[in-house]
This record gives structure tokens, sequence and C-alpha cells, in this order.
């Protein structure tokens, strides 16, 4: 894996949406035994969105997608393909990328949705990437959308805490002279560690049952502490590679971009690459861990809020349940 070759592909449009409701950790500490103080000092977090009962992953992708077609000038007529990353789709079959194709009226266009605990972000847009980059497709909508809130326990403060629900967008296309364009990507697994982060319940392993039930095997499980551990061992050495892969070295970088899940683990990582945190962008203190959303929610809060420049280089990177990881190299 490494570099992509064929056409060049660029982030035609981009656009995100979260719910209206925001949780405090005050909010938490009423449901939990924790505080405002740990879940800020531990995490980076100080509040996230929370969807209302009405509203599906589908609905969160299809406001989000709504704002990065506008934002790119593509109608849903010209898309290709409607890719969404997500690990909490409104049902198992029928996926939510097809609802949000019929949705947005998408007529001519396929779907599928990717689901690779929150690196799903990084296999979407590198497989969308790739199909444009080969002449398969053209216009191609990728979307990362959670609502994480309907498979936390919310008695778990173990994992309560660190989630939110959101969704974000890009539209991607050829690259027209002068536009952006992806570099490089990697996307590796280590199936050895796939118990760190699980949803045992309610499938084939551990069927729906009263067991499962009072077991609480439908709620998301995670050994956090080892997941910490694992994430900061493994991703500043495959970073620093996967740059150099590309012809850089890592001070050569203007933004990273990290699965937005702990500011602890962002500040480790960015140490380990001699890198200066003001290089990170981070947006996990208001919206918390929204899994595969959440690259695609900073990519939208980076383009609106700062004013890049051609040329300069972003890192997307992620890592999740699997255990996944993976990187993407952007040059604007
Ligand atoms: N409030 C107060 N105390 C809490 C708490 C909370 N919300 N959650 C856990 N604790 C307690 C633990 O019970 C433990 O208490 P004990 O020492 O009496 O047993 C203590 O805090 C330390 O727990 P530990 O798990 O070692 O803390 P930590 O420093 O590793 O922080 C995480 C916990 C979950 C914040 C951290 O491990 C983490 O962020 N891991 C990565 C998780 C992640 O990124 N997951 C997403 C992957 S996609």
């Amino acid at each position: 894996m490494g570099l992509f070759s064929g056409r060049e592909v660029s982030i035609l449009g981009a656009g995100m949406y979260v719910p209206e409701r925001i949780m405090t950790n005050d909010d938490l500490s009423k449901m939990v035994e924790t505080s405002d103080e740990w879940i800020r000092e531990r995490t980076g977090i100080r509040e996230r969105r929370i969807a209302r009962d009405d509203e599906l992953t589908s609905d969160l992708a299809y406001n989000a997608s709504l704002v990065a077609l506008k934002d790119s000038g593509v109608l849903p007529s010209e898309l290709d393909m409607v890719i969404v990353a997500t690990n909490t789709p409104d049902t198992l079959f029928p996926g939510v990328a097809p609802k949000l194709q019929g949705k947005l009226k998408a007529s001519r266009a396929g779907a599928f949705d990717v689901q690779s605990g929150c690196t799903g972000c990084i296999y979407a847009i590198t497989v969308a990437v790739s199909g444009i980059a080969c002449g398969l497709w053209n216009k191609v909508l990728v979307v990362g959308a959670e609502v994480l809130s309907r498979i936390i326990n919310w008695q778990d403060r173990n994992t309560c805490v660190l989630f939110g629900d959101g969704a974000g967008a890009l539209v991607l296309g050829p690259s027209l002279s002068g536009q952006g364009h992806f570099i490089s990507a990697e996307l590796r697994s280590d199936g050895a560690r796939s118990d760190l982060i699980t949803l045992p319940g309610g499938l084939i392993e551990h069927p729906a049952s009263e067991e499962t039930l009072r077991e609480g095997l439908h709620y998301v499980h995670m050994k956090g502490n080892d997941v910490f551990k694992f994430v900061n061992r493994l991703l500043p050495s495959f970073l620093k590679k996967m740059v150099q892969t590309a012809g850089y070295q890592s001070d050569q970088i203007d933004w990273w971009l990290f699965h937005q899940a702990n500011l602890r683990i962002v500040e480790g990582v960015l140490r380990r690459l001699d890198v200066d945190m003001d290089k990170a962008f981070v947006n996990l203190d208001r919206y918390g861990n929204t899994s595969a959303a959440s690259i695609f929610l900073a990519l939208a809060e980076l383009f609106d809020s700062v004013n890049l420049v051609k040329g300069q280089k972003l890192v997307l990177s992620s890592f999740g349940a699997g255990m996944t990881y993976g990187a993407i190299l952007y040059e604007m």
C-alpha cells in the first residue's frame, strides 16, 4: 500500500451535522459516579451531542450530506457512489448508504456501508479515492455518521463519558488543475486485539436473548486502558513511516487530524513525532468521540475555520475496533 496512482482526486466539498442537544460533563456526573474534572483531565472532553429519540443515523448522514453537496456544487444526480462509514447503522440491513442514496434521490448512484470501527472513515475515504483514481467512478459522496448514544450503557462510567453523536460528509471527484489531491493511504488491522472494543450481543455469536439483555451485551464494551496503550505504542512509528513513504518528514505536515477520542492520545502521539500541538486540529472537547464521523467533523471544521493554503499537507488518522488503524495524506 502507499501512493495513489491514476487520476488525481480532490475534496470538492465538505459538510457536517450534529444534533442540537448538548450533554455536558456535569450532566453526566448526575447519572454516574464521575466529575467534570475527571473527564476533562483524562480525556479533554467537555461536552457531546446527543441525537433526539426520533433521529436516526441516516438522518444525521442526510443532513451532513446536504451541506457537503451544496459546498461542492455537485448534484445528487451526478453521484456515482454513496459510501457511509458507520458502526451504528439504523438497522443491520438495509444499510445506511442505500437509505441515504434514496433520500437524496441520487438515482445513478450505488451505495454501501463500511463498518471498520472508528477507522471506518479512513477506509471509506480510501475506497472512494481509489474508485475515482482508477476511473470507475467520477463523483462520490462519502459520509461518516453515528448515533452512538443508543449503543452506550449510560450506567457504565468507563464508556458513557467518551462518546457522542454526529455526522460529516465529503464530496470527492477528479481534480481540476489547481485543486488539492490525495497523495497516499495506509490501512492496517491487528485482529489479534479484537477483544479490546466490542459490541458482542444481538447477532450470530450471541443472538438476542433475555441473557444478552441482562448482561448488557448489546452495549459497547471497551478495555479503555489497553486501547490507550495499544494506540500510543503503535501510532507514532506507523505515522512517521506513512509520511516518509510519501517522501515527507513529520515536520513538513501542516495539519494533523487525529481520531478525536482522547486529547492525551493526540498529545502523546505528537510528542513522539516531535511535532507541536498547534499542528493538531482538535474538536473532541465539543463532540467527544463520534467514531467513524470523527475525522469528517474535524475536516469540516478545519475547512470552515482555517484559511488553508495551496500545497499545505494534512494527515488524517484514526484507530478503532478491530483493532483497525489507518491514515491518509492530502495536499491542498
Ligand atoms: N469517572 C471517574 N472515574 C473513572 C471513570 C469516570 N468516567 N472511568 C473510569 N474511572 C476510574 C476507573 O474505574 C479506575 O478506577 P480504579 O483505579 O479505582 O479501578 C480509574 O478511573 C482509572 O481507570 P483507567 O481505565 O486506568 O483510566 P485511564 O487513565 O486509562 O482513562 C480512558 C480511561 C477510557 C479515558 C482512557 O483509557 C482512554 O481514553 N482510552 C482510550 C479509549 C478510546 O480511545 N476508545 C475509543 C477507541 S475508538
